[in-house]
């Protein structure tokens, strides 16, 4: 039987999720996803009117087939979260049953059950400004769109996952060294995304059997990265520096997550595995 994957965080062909459900559906598996609900009507749009086409081939010439796209924003884990001022935005009026809760439920009811969970999602408000100069607003609000959403992913997901089933998000080196630009509390959230793959790997590893590991990517520029505003920077840098140096491809993380959700990875569990053509390990820049 091929396995079935949910991929949460995907509503254009640029990023790491896009690239993740790729592979993914190279190696056999079957695609779901998750689309945040402001971006789901130009993402759906576009794939039905063929812009994604050429993004879509695969190795073996095929077109990268999805399952279903379901609406979601993983800021909300059950309908009693959600405020008045959202329920009633337009954006969001057209879709239903979109908080992570009755994401899973939905899943649940359409296929019974997955075997890999991506998440490639993150969200800081205040992302271009300082950490000294964060609000608390902006600095929780990063935590709860970027960590804590992983969590509640898990939480809801991890009933319906399949024994030997495996998780997977995408992090940041910002967690653990300094990257100035990288702000508003989002090295905050990678360093809480990074702690919580472990924990999480014990605790879905003894209750599930389900591993959680966690890419540590090098810079690509997707929709979100241009929105920090200094990614062409960062990859510069990481040409000039990293001891590989060449751009990076976000197939090349692709391939990390189909390797990781696979059974050649059955013994990793609780790892940040860095995929960044090994600028993590610089000591200084050249
Ligand atoms: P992306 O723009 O392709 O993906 C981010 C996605 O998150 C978007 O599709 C957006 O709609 C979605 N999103 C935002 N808030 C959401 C919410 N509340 N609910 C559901 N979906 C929501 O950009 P990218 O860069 O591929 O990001 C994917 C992951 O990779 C993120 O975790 C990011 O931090 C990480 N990453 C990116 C790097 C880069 O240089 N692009 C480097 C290292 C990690």
């Amino acid at each position: 039987r091929g396995k079935r994957a949910f991929i949460a965080g995907v509503a254009d062909d640029n990023g790491y999720g896009w690239a993740i459900a790729k592979q993914l559906a190279a190696a056999g598996a079957e695609i779901l996803l998750g689309t945040w609900v402001p971006a789901l009507n130009i993402f759906e749009s576009s794939l039905r009117r063929g812009k994604f086409d050429e993004s879509r081939i695969l190795p073996d010439g095929s077109l990268m087939e999805i399952t279903k796209v379901y609406p979601l924003d993983a800021v909300f884990d059950n309908p009693d979260d959600v405020p008045e001022d959202i329920k009633s935005n337009k954006r969001y009026l057209g879709s239903s049953k979109w908080t992570v809760k009755e994401v899973a439920e939905s899943v649940k009811e359409d296929f019974g059950s997955i075997d890999i969970l991506v998440h490639s999602l993150a969200n800081g408000p205040e992302v271009v400004k300082p950490l000294m100069e964060t609000s608390r607003y902006g600095y929780l609000a990063a935590i709860s769109a970027s960590s804590y959403s992983f969590i509640s992913l898990l939480q809801h997901f991890a009933p319906i996952m399949n024994p030997g089933g495996a998780s997977i998000s995408l992090t940041y080196i910002a967690s653990e060294r300094i990257i100035p630009g990288y702000g508003g509390g989002m090295s905050s959230a990678k360093a809480a995304l990074e702690s919580d793959t472990r924990v999480l790997a014990f605790e879905a590893g003894r209750k599930h059997r389900l591993r959680v590991n966690t890419i540590s990517a090098g810079p690509l520029r997707s929709r979100a990265a241009k929105a920090i505003g200094f990614i062409d920077m960062m990859i510069d840098y990481s040409s000039a520096n990293a001891p590989l140096p060449k751009e990076l491809s976000a197939e090349e993380v692709g391939n990390v997550a189909a390797f990781l959700a696979s059974p050649l990875a059955s013994a990793i569990t609780g790892s940040v595995v860095y995929v960044d053509n090994g600028l993590n390990a610089m000591g200084v820049g050249v």
